[in-house]
């Protein structure tokens, strides 16, 4: 890749992603992309570690500044910076996105068997742990310290899933025993998201304090073993939000046909196929329901 195919990644990045949700981002993306030395650093790094999310959490990871200093500090950290980027690679796990799942979890035959593929450290596991704030409408759900709030174009019963079992699936699972791995995951909110660190931060105490079972390997290696160990008087319902985009198109085919094929409810929050934007398509068995926000901030039945 050269360096212009660079700067205009970082381009990319601070004009689409991050504009709007961080000026900070979108300032260092402009700076970087003018600077052929920092640039050069970037460049001589493996092509899938230049990316821009990876390198702003590795700095923020380090306690480095994201303001007009950002330049100068890492290049004077550059080995440290890159020590970490080489090491880890870009994670979220977003707990708002339960206000997208929760209705239809709700309304499904229960008690219910929660299997999440690409569960990373599985806090969208617990949609029965947090409370819920739809837009004009009293808020329901336990005492929690995590409130999900949610723009829905409908009125949401009241209602909260039965949860008899769960379990999820991930290549890399977060471990929220280990403060490097929380840490790592609270880096990578941008900065202007104080809200959505202060809910990472307390639905990872929720979580840690009762760890889901996280089976290490590939979803479509594992998914059907973990189906089998579900509980027969519950309903499996197999769910996933924003992981689709990791496989191949293959790999994607492979996964589809085993959830129609198992006596499962399939419930898929990913990117459309025709990408518009920072909105997520909802699923239940393969039929879109829903266009919801990419944190789970919004829910548009269709
Ligand atoms: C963007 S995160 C989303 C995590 C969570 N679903 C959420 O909504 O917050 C994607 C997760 O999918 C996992 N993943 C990617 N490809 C996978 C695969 N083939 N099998 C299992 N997990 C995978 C990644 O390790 C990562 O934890």
């Amino acid at each position: 890749m050269s360096e212009s195919t660079t700067a205009e990644r970082y381009l990319r990045f601070g004009r689409i992603a991050a504009q709007g949700s961080s000026p900070t981002y979108t300032a260092r993306c402009e700076e970087i992309a003018k600077n052929p030395d920092f640039l050069a650093l970037l460049d001589a790094l493996p092509e899938p570690k230049r990316q821009p999310n990876l390198l702003f959490g590795a700095v923020r990871f380090l306690d480095g500044p994201v303001d007009e200093s950002f330049l100068s500090w890492t290049t004077a950290h550059w080995a440290g910076v890159t020590a970490v980027m080489l090491a880890r690679s870009t994670q979220t796990n977003e707990a708002g996105r339960c206000a997208t799942l929760m209705p239809l979890l709700a309304r499904l035959p229960q008690p219910l068997a929660l299997i999440e593929v690409g569960a990373s450290a599985g806090l969208c596991l617990f949609p029965d742990k947090y409370r819920y704030a739809y837009d004009g409408q009293p808020s329901f759900g336990p005492d929690s310290p995590v409130v999900l709030p949610c723009r829905a174009n409908a009125v949401i019963p009241r209602q909260m899933p039965q949860i008899a079992w769960r379990a999820g699936i991930d290549l890399n699972p977060v471990d929220l025993a280990d403060p490097e791995q929380r840490r790592w995951l609270e880096a990578l909110v941008w900065p202007e998201q104080g809200d959505r660190l202060a809910r990472l931060r307390a639905a990872m105490e929720i979580v840690r304090a009762d760890p889901p079972r996280i089976v290490r390997g590939d979803l479509n290696d594992t998914v059907e073993d973990l189906v089998a160990q579900a509980p027969e008087d519950a309903t499996t319902v197999v769910f996933h939000s924003a992981v689709l985009a990791y496989l191949t198109a293959a790999d994607r085919r492979r996964f589809a046909g085993t959830m129609r094929r198992l006596p499962v409810r399939w419930i898929s929050n990913e990117a459309p196929a025709v990408a518009d934007g920072k909105r997520l398509e909802l699923l239940l068995d393969g039929e879109p329901v829903a266009r919801t926000g990419s944190h789970g901030e919004l829910l548009e039945w269709i």
